[in-house]
């Protein structure tokens, strides 16, 4: 029997974890798991309201590490998963995308001597200055096996020197979770805001190089009021992005409705009849390109080039006149329908679980 301990820890952890949970668990003569939270997100609408809605377990174990500073949170997630890993001392330990507890975890096992498997490994924005690339490449550098969304991220790790003997290109995890909760997707948002389907934009933004910096926030707000001149524009706020507004004195300008953190199948519901996203998040590019949705990403960089090169996504920046410019082209022109990427075709857990067998010790 392989053991296998699957980490979550943050809001974009939860969708790629599930269909690996789901397809161990339809292997049950072969395979156990367990799942860990670390606790990094712990809100209802950040971390519960997820497990509801893509049936995902209670976790096994919570570490409830909470927010803090990077150190913080690395180091409490550290400290908190070292006795587990002891005592549990799993064949394979499962780490997903580029959040702190990612790399926190991935550190702990391989110092232990626990294999690690990275899912979403090889992304890279080229930009250090962002915490998720630090996250990224450590935790890439340490990992026993390096399950790939697409080639480009194999043509990443290999260009570092990688052995191509630990890299498997998987496919795209997160949209199993997206094409098996299409149909579970809520109208809610859209009966009590009242909106059509194609007359609306949807933004998201987290970033700190978005929020923490008034005037980048203020700029980016300014944007968003011009754009919701035309159509709405309606804003699902993180928690930090909502502490920035409070806290920088930003008005929201008339047509932009900020609302709470939603969870899956309500956001689903809402940005999929969306005219337009435009987004600072990792995930939403991907998933926009993914149903053919014109996305505006208002970073300079991303570590997800194809949805730019054959999705739906155009990197525009922070800046307010970027931002108006790149919505009016949108919103007015034919916009690029784009194509769905090689293996983002529902099956990506399928295989990520097939290596984790193959590539287990002993066999
Ligand atoms: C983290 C990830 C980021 C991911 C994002 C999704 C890192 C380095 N960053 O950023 O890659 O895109 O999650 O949200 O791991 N907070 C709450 N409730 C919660 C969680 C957070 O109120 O359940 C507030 C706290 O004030 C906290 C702040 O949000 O200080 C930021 O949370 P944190 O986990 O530090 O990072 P995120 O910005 O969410």
């Amino acid at each position: 029997m392989l053991k296998i301990l699957n980490v979550v820890g943050a809001r974009p952890n939860f969708m790629k974890i599930a269909p690996i949970v789901a397809e161990i668990a339809r292997r049950p003569a072969r395979l156990s798991q367990m799942l860990v939270h670390t606790g990094q997100h712990y809100d209802d609408a950040m971390s519960d309201s997820f497990f509801r809605d893509l049936s995902l377990p209670a976790p096994d174990l919570n570490l409830e590490v909470g927010s803090g500073t990077h150190a913080e949170q690395t180091a409490r997630v550290m400290l908190a998963f070292e006795p587990v890993l002891l005592d549990v001392r799993p064949d394979w330990v499962v780490v997903v995308g580029d959040v702190n507890s990612t790399l926190a975890c991935a550190l702990v096992a391989a110092k232990l001597g626990c294999r690690v498997a990275h899912v979403e490994a090889g992304l890279r924005s080229f930009d250090w200055t962002m915490p998720e690339e630090i996250n990224r490449i450590l935790t890439d550098r340490i990992s026993n096996l390096l399950l790939t969304p697409g080639a480009g991220a194999d043509q990443n790790l290999k260009a570092e020197g990688i052995d191509p003997g630990r890299i498997v290109r998987v496919g795209n995890v997160m949209i199993d979770t997206l094409f098996g909760q299409l149909e579970q997707a809520s109208p809610a948002m859209l009966d009590r805001l009242q909106l059509k389907p194609r007359t609306f934009a949807v933004a998201t933004l987290h970033r700190p190089s978005n929020v923490d910096d008034a005037e980048t926030l203020a700029g980016i707000m300014a944007a968003l009021g011009v754009i919701a001149e035309q159509l709405p524009v309606i804003f699902p706020a993180h928690p930090r992005t909502l502490a920035r507004l409070d806290q920088f004195r930003i008005d929201i300008p008339a047509g932009v409705e900020v609302i709470e953190p939603l969870g899956y199948c309500q956001f689903l519901g809402l940005w999929s009849q969306s005219r337009l996203v435009l987004t600072d998040s990792g995930g939403l590019q991907e998933e926009t390109t993914a149903l053919g949705i014109p996305c505006l990403t208002l970073r300079e960089n991303t570590e997800r080039p194809v949805t730019v090169t054959e999705g739906t996504n155009q990197l525009v920046g922070p800046d307010r006149n970027r931002i108006v410019a790149g919505a009016k082209i949108a919103l007015q022109s034919e916009v690029k329908t784009g194509r769905i990427p090689e293996l983002w075709d529902g099956r990506a857990a399928q295989r990520i679980v097939n290596a984790l067998d193959e590539a287990a010790p002993n066999r």
